[in-house]
């Protein structure tokens, strides 16, 4: 963590819950999270789900996002959504280029690209996923894999724009397995995402980005995470199902 730069936890519901489960977890999200200050919490529920818990946050001191989105304004793209439908729920973020959309459903960097700037034209703040795979990572490749996924993610983004966006470090490897990056491995790998940042866009901006690591990230690793100067938060998938558990990692980064 580096404090001037305002922690951010997301939590990454993937495919799980119904309209009626989501209301009951964000009651007591709600209710464990009313003290605490000086840290964004962003809830990204499924689509189905996104106007029920945005009406039961209004008001909070918790945040809206959604889990993807397309980079067409509007049109025949059967099954997509845009991001004026994400904002007229009072959504501020959206997660772009998660591994699983990347490996199962065929996301690129060019099409993460693309929804990159729609969603900041449409004032929205994307969360940028990268990450290797284990056999990149084997193959000493981490490095050059990242960087390919951040400069064409971000290709052609303005430094003011830039400022919005945040970028989840997420090794393939470590999302859904209990394999979590140790502290060390992630720390690397995070300054080099933002020494790319600097390259791309100047150190200024690149102080400014904030970088979170995902993949496995439980109440028991998270404080350890969380005291690495490049790592400014989480995006968690399992332990944010729990509320539990996922105050328990909001109040780590404190
Ligand atoms: P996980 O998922 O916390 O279950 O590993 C993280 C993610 O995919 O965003």
């Amino acid at each position: 963590m580096n404090a001037n730069r305002k922690p951010l936890v997301a939590a990454n519901w993937k495919m799980n819950n119904s309209v009626a489960e989501a209301l009951a977890l964000v009651e007591e999200i709600k209710r464990q999270a009313a003290e605490i200050k000086g840290i964004e919490i962003v809830l990204c529920p499924p689509f189905t789900a996104l106007p029920a818990v945005s009406n039961a946050i209004s008001g909070t001191n918790l945040d809206l996002g959604a889990q993807n989105m397309h980079w067409e304004k509007a049109g025949a793209f059967t099954g997509e959504i845009s991001a004026a439908m994400l904002r007229e729920l009072y959504c501020h973020y959206v997660i772009l280029g998660h591994s699983e959309r990347r490996t199962l459903f065929g996301e690129t960097d060019a099409s993460v690209n693309g929804k990159v700037k729609t969603a900041l034209a449409s004032s929205l703040r994307p969360i940028v996923c990268v990450g290797e795979t284990h056999a990149q990572r084997q193959a000493g490749k981490t490095e050059s894999v990242v960087s390919v996924q951040v400069r064409e993610g971000l290709n052609d983004i303005g430094a003011d724009q830039l400022a919005a966006v945040v970028i989840a470090y997420e090794p393939v490897w470590a999302i859904g397995t209990g394999k979590t990056a140790t502290p060390r491995q992630a720390q690397e790998v995070q300054a080099f995402i933002r020494k790319l940042l600097e390259e791309m866009a100047g150190a200024r901006l690149a102080q400014s980005v904030r970088i979170i690591y995902g993949g496995s990230v439980t109440p028991d690793n998270a404080r350890e995470l969380f005291r690495e100067p490049d790592i400014d938060g989480a995006l968690v998938g399992g332990a944010s199902l729990n509320a539990e558990s996922f105050l328990a990692i909001v109040k780590s980064t404190g």
